[in-house]
Parts: C-alpha cells; structure tokens; sequence
C-alpha cells in the first residue's frame, strides 16, 4: 500500500520525539485506569481531563467500587465533564465487569467492545495499551490522519466506506511498538493534524500524506451526511426558600439524563403560568447558552423566592404542581451531580 510500512514508522519515530507524555494515566496497564481514561478523553481535552481523571480515582480507586458505587455520586464526580451517558455507562460497565467478568476487564478488542459504553476503537486502543493487542483504532481524530494520509476518498458517512477505512487502518498497526504507535496517531490527530488548520509543515507525515500532496488536506476526511445543529430554548425555574433550593432530578434519557437540576418548563410563559399565582417574587436572570452536540440550547432562568415564613404545608402545596423533586440546602444541592451551567448558575 503507497506508504504503508512509512506511515507507522514515521508516526513512532515523531511519536519517540514529539508525543505527549508525563499524563497520569500513561505508564500503566491497568485496564481500569485507562479505560477511565480513554473514556474521558473522548470529548474532553486533555488539561481538563487530568484533573477530574485524579479526583474520580481517588473517590473510585478500582472497578469495585465503582461498581459498588450509587449511580448519583458517579454522576457527581462527573459533573462538568458533560456527555453524561458516559457516566451512567461507565457505571454499567463496571457493574457488569463486577458480575460477568469477576472484576477483571477482559484482554481482548473483542471481548472489550461488548462492554457498554466501550465502542470498537476504544476497545482497540484499551486492547493495545494494557495488553499490546495488535488492532487498529480509528476514532474521529485519527479517520481525519489516516483518510489524509491514505488520501481516502470514500464517503465515511457510508457504511461500507467505514469498514474499508478500518481494514486500512488494520494493515498499518506495525508488528512491534502497537502500544507507541496507537499513541502517536491520537497525538497527531490532537495536535499537528487538527480538522481546520493542519500544520503540515510539522508533520512527520507529509512525505507520504495523498491529501498534502494534493494540497487540499481539509478535503479530507469525505463525510457527506453531517449532522445540522439546531437551536432550542426552555425556561428554568429557581425556586428557592431560604437556603433551600428545589431540584428535579431529570429523566433517564435525553440531555442531562439522570441529573439534578432545575424544573425546565417550554418556555417563559408556561413558567410564568405556573408560578403566577405564587407568593414571593420573581427575577429574571440573564440567558445561559449552552451549546450542545446537536442543537443551541438557550435557557431562560427565573429565580423565585417564597417568602421564608411560608410554612411547610404552603410550601408543599406549591411544589406537588411540579414535576417532582426534593428541597436541597444550597450547599448539598452543589455537592449532586448538576449540569456544569446549572451548578454556574446556583454558584452565584
Ligand atoms: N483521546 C482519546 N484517547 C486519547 C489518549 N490516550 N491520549 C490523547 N488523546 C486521546
């Protein structure tokens, strides 16, 4: 293949030289703690990562008690993270790793990826770092390095195009240095061989690169299909009594699934319509704009204050008109597992 053997060489030796290291979660081959890791960096950066990948060992030092572990106080270690599936998957997972595997990850690709949570290139690149498997990973990042490097004009929003790209990317993995290798792809991909602005001329695989030698390195890699961004708005209600705040815990699926937060209501209307009758006063506060990995989503706070005195059976007569949900102290409240803009807001 043009360049084959030269690809994998190359990305060991700019590996060797220019990779990243000293991250705490390089230099083991404990299943756990790289899994933990490699599910974090998913859709995090890495400077962020490195502090709550501390922090969430020293709360969940083993699969154990992870597994042993309630699912909000999971949430909890993952607030700010965002993408909170991978939270409530990493639980499952650990559980299952508890009760299917007796608390030993298994050692292959395969076996990994039947896991929740664990797809095929982050059971690859487990595979390769904890036990040298020799297996291709290919997350978005690295099908951006090798589409350019390969010049890989298929469509990857087309299935078959997507498994060619995989047996490409098989036939490159080296015999030796599986572990390096994968590494360097993820480094190149984060750093050099960035989707907007690529610095070819720091690129150890220019020499090789189709998509450098053509000059058109952002044409690459070839995805049709792109999923449009919409926008959304809902309204938040911040009914707070005192030090008291009410939170919702919200449902098992969709944004945020599984979190505290506050009462989302359709818009400013719906919620005016709710708390219009109420005693105490309202204040609307300024607009949060969250961006999420499908749509724009605008929420409008409202921060109610009942009057203090109010009693609790007024109180509870108020609150059994919302979806349902708990009065926290403001100070436990911050300790549950909130979306990070619902914890900003609350900080205030
Ligand atoms: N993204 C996913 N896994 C990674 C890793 N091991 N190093 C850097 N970025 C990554």
């Amino acid at each position: 293949m043009d360049g084959g053997p030269d690809i994998a060489q190359r990305v060991l030796r700019w590996r060797r030289r220019h990779g990243r290291t000293g991250m705490p979660w390089q230099g083991t081959r404990d299943p756990y703690r790289v899994w933990l890791s490699e599910i974090m960096l998913q859709q995090t950066q890495v400077a962020t990562v490195r502090e709550y990948y501390l922090r969430f060992l020293q709360r969940f030092p083993d699969v154990a008690t992870l597994a042993a572990a309630p699912l909000d106080e999971v949430l909890a270690s993952w607030s700010g993270l965002g993408y909170y599936s991978r939270a409530r998957n990493l639980h499952r997972c650990a559980q299952q790793v508890v009760r299917e595997h007796a608390g030993r990850f298994p050692a292959d690709s395969v076996a990994l990826a039947q896991l929740p949570g664990i797809g095929r290139s982050t059971a690859a690149a487990i595979a390769a770092f904890c036990f040298g498997e020799r297996v291709a990973i290919l997350d978005g990042n690295v099908k951006r390095v090798l589409g350019r490097a390969l010049g890989f004009a298929g469509d990857l929003s087309m299935a078959s195009h997507e498994r060619a790209l995989w047996r490409q990317a098989q036939a490159l993995v080296p015999q030796r240095g599986v572990e390096q290798y994968t590494q360097g792809l993820m480094d190149l991909g984060a750093t050099v061989c960035s989707a907007r602005r690529p610095d070819c001329a720091n690129c150890p695989l220019a020499a090789v690169c189709v998509a450098y030698r053509e000059g058109r390195p952002e044409a690459y890699p070839v995805k049709t299909r792109r999923t449009k961004r919409g926008a959304k708005s809902h309204a938040l209600l911040w009914l707070c009594m005192g030090e008291q705040v009410w939170l919702v815990q919200r449902p098992a699926r969709g944004v945020w699934a599984g979190l505290w937060s506050l009462p989302e209501f359709a818009d400013v209307s719906a919620l005016q319509a709710q708390v219009g009758g109420w005693p105490g006063r309202g204040e609307a506060l300024p607009p949060i704009e969250h961006a999420l990995t499908h749509f724009d989503w605008t929420l409008q706070p409202l921060r109610w204050r009942l009057p203090a005195r109010l009693g609790p059976v007024r109180r509870d007569a108020l609150t059994a008109t919302l979806p349902p949900g708990r009065w926290f102290e403001l100070q436990y409240a911050l300790q549950m597992g909130l979306p990070a803009p619902v914890r900003k807001l609350l900080s205030r």
